[in-house]
């Protein structure tokens, strides 16, 4: 079965075929970061018309480069949310449409469901039931796999998402947009030590996060201090170290309360190598394991939504004929991924 991901949520067109049988046959990135920089996030109308102009050629190139016509595929997968209403309407109504011409079925695809099963296009995988953290711009996210699709959410952020507080960071400290892999390649120059940030909520028993105070601690702390390369490596140290800290206590705590042994690590920030470095070192104190997706698929792309859209048609799973996007959607929502 051949299934066309498109992935338009934000501020990445992502394009990618999956074969049931044969593994990726095809995957295209085009990011927009260029066309936002200037304006130091992203701007929802510019995306859209940015997914516009992008998604048919790519379309056309993801075909070459696997070999096929359209006419060879048996689905379309978009994602239809969580994400910028927009640029979600670009993927979905082209997704939904094409399918329609084909006379094939068409798949709404969660975004984050999507960057969970991304680790399910690796060779090491993990088996249902385990723990997730999912963590990006847009959410930050511990849940209990149960089953595939089966999802009970069990802490979440309850400001912003640990990838924004990243990016905010990283705007203050002049690093441009997105600046998560910035900040952190800049905390790497930072004197260990020199600040303590709070580790906000961690002495809450939930399994909740809380991660705009870190933000305004860089923000009140940069502002003390006189403006050298040197005080915005230390800062960046200070809040990764405190950002990465709530992860893993709240990550821990998590596996504890569930006496699950398996953790999948998902999403942009998981692409953060000290994160990955401190969840490896205390699961391993937990005897639990880590699987994390490499780093292109972690970050948004089409493989992933060509993956997730995959396993849900091969369980039965379609859209009828109407376009439909969830700019926000619970992931608890979802139905089960039933394999027969
Ligand atoms: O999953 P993603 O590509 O898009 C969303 O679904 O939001 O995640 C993007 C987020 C951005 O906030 C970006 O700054 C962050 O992931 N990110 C990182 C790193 N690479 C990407 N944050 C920290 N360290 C990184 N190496
Ligand atoms: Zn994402």
């Amino acid at each position: 079965m051949k299934v066309l991901g498109l992935e338009s949520s934000c501020d990445e067109t992502g394009l990618a075929i999956y074969d049931s049988e044969q593994g990726l046959l095809a995957e295209i990135l085009y990011s927009q970061v260029e066309l936002h920089q200037r304006y130091g996030g992203v701007v929802p109308e510019l995306a859209s018309r940015d997914h516009i102009r992008k998604a048919l050629p790519l379309l056309e190139t993801a075909l070459e480069e696997a070999k096929l016509k359209a006419g060879d595929l048996d689905g379309i997968a978009y994602t239809a949310g969580p994400g910028l209403a927009g640029a979600l309407l670009v993927g979905a109504m082209l997704g939904r449409s094409l399918a329609y011409g084909l006379q094939i079925p068409a798949i709404a695809v969660h975004h984050m469901e999507g960057h969970l099963l991304a680790v399910f296009l690796e060779e090491h995988q993990p088996k249902p039931p385990f723990l997730a953290l999912l963590v990006s711009g847009g959410h930050s996210l511990l849940i209990e796999v149960k089953a595939l699709g089966v999802y009970r959410i069990l802490g979440q952020s309850i400001d912003d998402a640990v990838g924004e507080a990243f990016d905010k960071t990283a705007k203050l400290l002049g690093l441009g947009y997105p600046g998560g892999a910035a900040l952190s390649k800049l905390a790497e120059q930072g004197q260990a030590g020199r600040f303590h940030f709070p580790r906000p909520i961690c002495d809450q028993p939930n399994l909740n996060f809380s991660f705009s105070g870190l933000k305004t601690h860089a923000m009140m702390t940069y502002r003390s201090l006189e403006e050298t390369e040197q005080a915005k490596a230390d800062i960046a140290h200070a809040f990764q170290e405190a950002a990465i800290d709530c992860l893993v206590i709240k990550t821990g705590r998590a596996l504890r309360q569930t006496c699950l042994k398996q953790l999948v690590v998902a999403g942009g920030v998981s692409a953060n190598r000290l994160l990955r470095q401190r969840l490896n070192e205390s699961m391993r104190e937990q005897g639990a394991e880590v699987f994390f997706p490499r780093a292109a698929y972690c970050t948004d792309n089409g493989a992933m939504i060509a993956y997730a859209g995959c396993l849900r048609l091969q369980a039965g799973e379609y859209e009828d004929l109407i376009v439909r996007i969830r700019p926000r959607w619970p992931l608890d929502e979802l139905p089960a991924i039933l394999s027969d």
